[in-house]
């Protein structure tokens, strides 16, 4: 049965982007992303999509929208949760990913088990926003972060699970 993860760097005031971009740079969050979805499907919003501008390479990019006619080269186009999901799991896939945007974070967070948290230790501007997790989640492992000359802020990894 494929698991149904996310990943996703929440500020301290719970903000997750700026103007359609990430608000920071944070070099050892970036590393952790990779290392955490390499080999996985990914399944992200258009917006988020068109943020990043390409397919993210060693992973299978399946881009939510609901526009039939849109297409991203090198990824795979789906046109609800549904289809996705489908589109992972025939593939054989053990985890798949949900790497934003807060749309799609809402709407797949009542399916996912694990969460892959990194809080960022500041308070940051930006109108996007995390949406709500629900309740019931044990913490599985916290790392704390400081901050190098190549990451804006310092940060916490955690590691989530449904109870
Ligand atoms: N901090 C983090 O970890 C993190 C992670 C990811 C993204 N972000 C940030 O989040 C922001 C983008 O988030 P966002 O909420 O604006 O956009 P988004 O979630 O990336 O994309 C929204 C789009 O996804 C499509 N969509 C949403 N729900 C759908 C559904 N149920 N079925 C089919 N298509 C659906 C629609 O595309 P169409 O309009 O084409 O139909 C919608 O406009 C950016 O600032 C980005 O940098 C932050």
């Amino acid at each position: 049965m494929m698991k149904i993860s996310a990943i996703v760097a929440v500020s301290e005031n719970n903000v997750i982007g700026k103007n359609g971009h990430l608000p920071w740079h944070l070099s050892q969050d970036l590393k952790r992303f990779k290392a955490i979805t390499s080999g996985h499907h990914i399944l992200l919003g258009r917006k988020n999509y068109e943020d990043i501008g390409r397919p993210l390479p060693n992973r299978v990019n399946l881009v939510l929208t609901r526009d039939v006619s849109f297409s991203a080269p090198g990824c795979t186009v789906c046109h609800s949760l549904k289809e996705a999901f489908k589109v992972a799991e025939d593939a054989g896939e053990s985890e798949l990913f949900i790497i934003g945007g807060a749309q799609i974070y809402a709407s797949a967070m009542p399916f996912v088990k694990k969460l892959y948290l990194t809080r960022v230790q500041a308070e940051t501007d930006g109108e996007v926003l995390m949406p709500q997790i629900g309740g019931g989640w044990k913490l599985i492992s916290e790392e704390k972060v400081p901050k190098t000359e190549k990451d804006d802020f310092p940060c916490v990894f955690r590691v989530l699970e449904r109870e």
